[in-house]
């Protein structure tokens, strides 16, 4: 059991919570994730753990099915039956100089820690957070703490600039004084592509942490598969980060939108109204 010790909405739907998890925390770095199950009739939910400190582990839950609603659902003082990690490979630090961090949404939250060890090995980094409007921006402050900036966009134009993180992106790649040597992009698919193929024309190394369906988090079931460069991947194993340019979006894009076919139809059915 893991004791759950904050549980807080801190956007639409989006819980952030902080779970005693002395051994975790204590292996855990940067990149990597845990897979939660409630119990025997749950789904198994991955999760990048944003932070750890203390014997604890922060996760942030967009509450969007019935698996992550069961999660957000334990409230301070109750308990997680089964914590699975830490999984997946760390992030590579590597010295570039001027990074570029970019987070749609609640992928932001995935960016937090991705961005902390860029900057924690030396890095200049600048961070573009996205979100549909103002209520949606997640981890400002806590961005900003080691950013040199933090540019907000949003779709209505409520905060910072209007438009999409790829708005700001464009802005900071025709400025040379600006121009990062490394992007890492977090966020939904569209957005991941969209910045894949921005910074691939001047070949600026663009990293892409991905979120494919997970079942048992191992390399066995192959549901998180994904194409690289033609090659099979497992992001449960082989990532959850890798090179944008050569990850097959369209492929994974489609993969998705299957799953939230079934998704939808499984709701439907078990639905009261349908
Ligand atoms: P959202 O759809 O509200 O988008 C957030 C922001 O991403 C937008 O405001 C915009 O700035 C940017 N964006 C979206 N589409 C874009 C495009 N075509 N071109 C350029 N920029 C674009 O996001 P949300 O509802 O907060 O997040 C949900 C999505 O994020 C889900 O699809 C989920 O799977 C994904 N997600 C991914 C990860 C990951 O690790 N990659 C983690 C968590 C969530
Ligand atoms: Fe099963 Fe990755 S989750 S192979």
């Amino acid at each position: 059991m893991f004791r759950v010790l904050e549980n807080d909405e801190i956007a639409p739907k989006v819980h952030r919570m902080v779970v005693e998890a002395p051994r975790i925390a204590r292996a855990r770095q940067p990149g990597q994730f845990v897979i939660i199950h409630c119990g025997p009739q749950s789904e198994r939910i991955p999760l990048t753990i944003a932070d750890a400190r203390n014997g604890t582990i922060t996760l942030f839950i967009q509450a969007v099915g019935d698996g992550t609603r069961e999660i957000v659902s334990i409230p301070a003082g109750g308990d997680i039956r089964d914590i699975a990690g830490p999984l997946g490979s760390a992030t590579h630090i590597k010295a570039w100089g001027r990074v570029v961090c970019v987070g749609g949404g609640v992928g932001t939250a995935v960016l937090y820690p991705l961005a902390k060890a860029l900057a924690d090995g030396g890095n200049d980094v600048t961070t573009i957070i996205g979100g549909r409007s103002a209520p949606f921006i997640i981890l400002r402050d806590e961005l900003a703490a080691f950013s040199k900036e933090v540019l907000v966009t949003t779709e209505d134009g409520s905060m910072g600039t209007k438009g999409f993180v790829t708005t700001e992106l464009r802005r900071l790649m025709d400025d040379p004084a600006r121009r990062p040597s490394a992007v890492f992009a977090v966020g939904p698919v569209p957005m991941m592509s969209a910045v894949a193929e921005m910074t691939r024309p001047d070949g600026i190394e663009t990293i892409v942490s991905l979120n494919p369906i997970m079942v048992d988090g191992t390399g066995m079931c192959g549901g998180c598969r994904v194409s690289v460069e033609g090659e099979i991947k497992f992001a449960c194993v082989d990532g959850p980060e890798f090179d944008a340019h050569k990850v097959d979006f369209r492929e994974l894009q489609s993969r998705q939108n299957t799953y939230k076919e079934a998704c939808c139809r499984a709701s439907a059915a078990s639905s009261p109204a349908a």
